[in-house]
């Protein structure tokens, strides 16, 4: 459920009209909504009542300050995987010890300023890097929370550049070498285990990859128990999918994936961990876009977007399909037409939908890329020196512009000329 909804025949972002939002920020543009951001980080939230939990909002999939303060009101932790997320968690007010820090390439200055500034846990993702941190912390004269993140060889059915689970993904260490990296683990000075991690992909539509990969978690915790170890927090990634259209069948409910958690894990007495983006962010936001030729091509017609491949990739990079409709609500009875929707970038890729049944548009009209919130903005470029595209943010009847548009110059100018020229 979001709160993108037609109400007299327009498109409203809450009790915004669209068309309101794009009159006065210019197209193309993000916007988000406050209520179904918060309403999604606490449908994960009330899933997980009973178990001592927190909910550590995946920021990749959507991390302009406003969104992530919006959520660490609300009481959101954060899992960030970057030196950037780290310190745009800390300036959103997230306190360090509701951070956690994944990745399979953290540099030793990011784990400096983790520990410097606060740190839940690093998830580490092999090796070398346990290595790294036991020489970071040492130096510094702390020990840093660990847990070590384990592949657990399952088949997360998603897109195949975003399942992370398998044995011949880079990510984690094989789940079978894991009592291994654990008693390696527990002689380094700089290093305190805590638990463990798992993250098995995105988009999942099914319970089932999670249910097997959580069950092996089980297993490991016991195992590593009885080596020893203290194991007391589990952190079991995000990667539950949403619905990108209407008519598929709809993936399983954070509720749900909650019970499935009690189930497997509950008995356990450990703390969780989940590291959702998607979720909450993805049917938070809509990209608005305005269209400005309709072409006549052989055989099919063209719509030609200003907002382009650079400014929502996922259609180009992973086939993915987002809804698009019109900001006027089409009347009951208009009859569809097939269009290919595209952007105005140089190639052939910048295209968002081939042979979309749309109601028949002219230029100038307003369409909106629905469940474009997560893996949107944050995976723009200014290909084509294509402006990065304004963020909005609607709360009820308000709406404020969260990232401007840079002007030509504030872009050019962030260009250097070497003295030879
Ligand atoms: N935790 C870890 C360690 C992750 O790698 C990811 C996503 C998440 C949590 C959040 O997963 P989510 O709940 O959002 O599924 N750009 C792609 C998605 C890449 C996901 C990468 N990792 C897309 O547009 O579909």
């Amino acid at each position: 459920m979001d709160h993108f909804l037609y109400r007299d025949g327009a498109l409203y972002a809450e009790d915004v009209p669209v068309a309101e939002i794009a009159a006065a920020v210019g197209t193309p543009f993000y916007c988000y909504s406050t209520a179904t951001l918060l309403r999604h980080y606490r449908l994960f939230d009330e899933a997980l009542a009973g178990m001592n939990h927190v909910v550590c909002y995946a920021m990749k999939a959507a991390s302009n300050q406003a969104i992530l303060k919006t959520l660490a009101q609300a009481g959101a932790g954060m899992d960030v995987v970057s030196g950037g997320e780290y310190a745009r968690a800390i300036a959103a007010g997230v306190p360090g010890d509701r951070i956690v820090f994944s990745g399979v390439g953290k540099s030793r200055e990011e784990m400096r300023a983790a520990l410097e500034g606060g740190i839940r846990q690093f998830n580490l993702e092999s090796e070398p890097e346990m290595e790294v941190l036991n020489e970071v912390a040492v130096a510094m004269g702390v020990r840093a929370p660990v847990t070590v993140r384990v592949n657990p060889d399952v088949d997360a059915k998603t897109h195949a550049k975003i399942a992370t689970g398998k044995s011949e993904n880079k990510f984690g260490i094989p789940i079978a070498r894991a009592r291994e990296v654990y008693a390696r683990a527990a002689e380094l000075p700089g290093l305190q285990v805590v638990g463990i991690d798992v993250h098995i992909g995105s988009q999942l539509t099914d319970l089932e990859p999670f249910r097997l990969a959580y069950r092996k978690v089980a297993e490991l915790t016991r195992a590593l128990r009885a080596d020893g170890h203290d194991i007391h927090r589990l952190d079991l990634g995000g990667g539950l999918g949403i619905p990108y259209t209407r008519s598929n069948e709809a993936p399983p409910l954070p509720i749900e994936y909650g019970a499935m958690i009690r189930e497997e894990l509950g008995d356990l007495g450990c703390e969780i961990e989940i590291e959702p983006g998607r979720l909450i962010a993805g049917n938070a936001g809509i990209m608005v876009s305005r269209v400005v030729y309709v072409k006549s091509g052989e055989g099919r017609d063209f719509l030609i977007l200003d907002g382009a491949m650079n400014d929502l990739v996922r259609p180009a990079m992973y086939e993915a399909h987002h809804d698009i409709v019109p900001v006027v609500e089409p009347e009951a009875g208009t009859e569809q037409r097939p269009y290919d929707i595209v952007g105005p970038v140089c190639e052939t890729g910048d295209t968002f939908a081939k042979q979309r049944m749309m109601p028949p548009l002219v230029a100038g009209d307003l369409v909106a890329f629905r469940s474009a919130g997560a893996y949107g903005a944050v995976m723009s470029s200014e290909y084509n020196t294509r402006p990065l595209i304004p963020e909005v943010l609607v709360k009820d009847d308000q709406f404020a512009v969260i990232r401007a548009r840079p002007t030509f110059d504030e872009m050019i100018n962030r260009d250097t000329i070497p003295e030879w020229l």
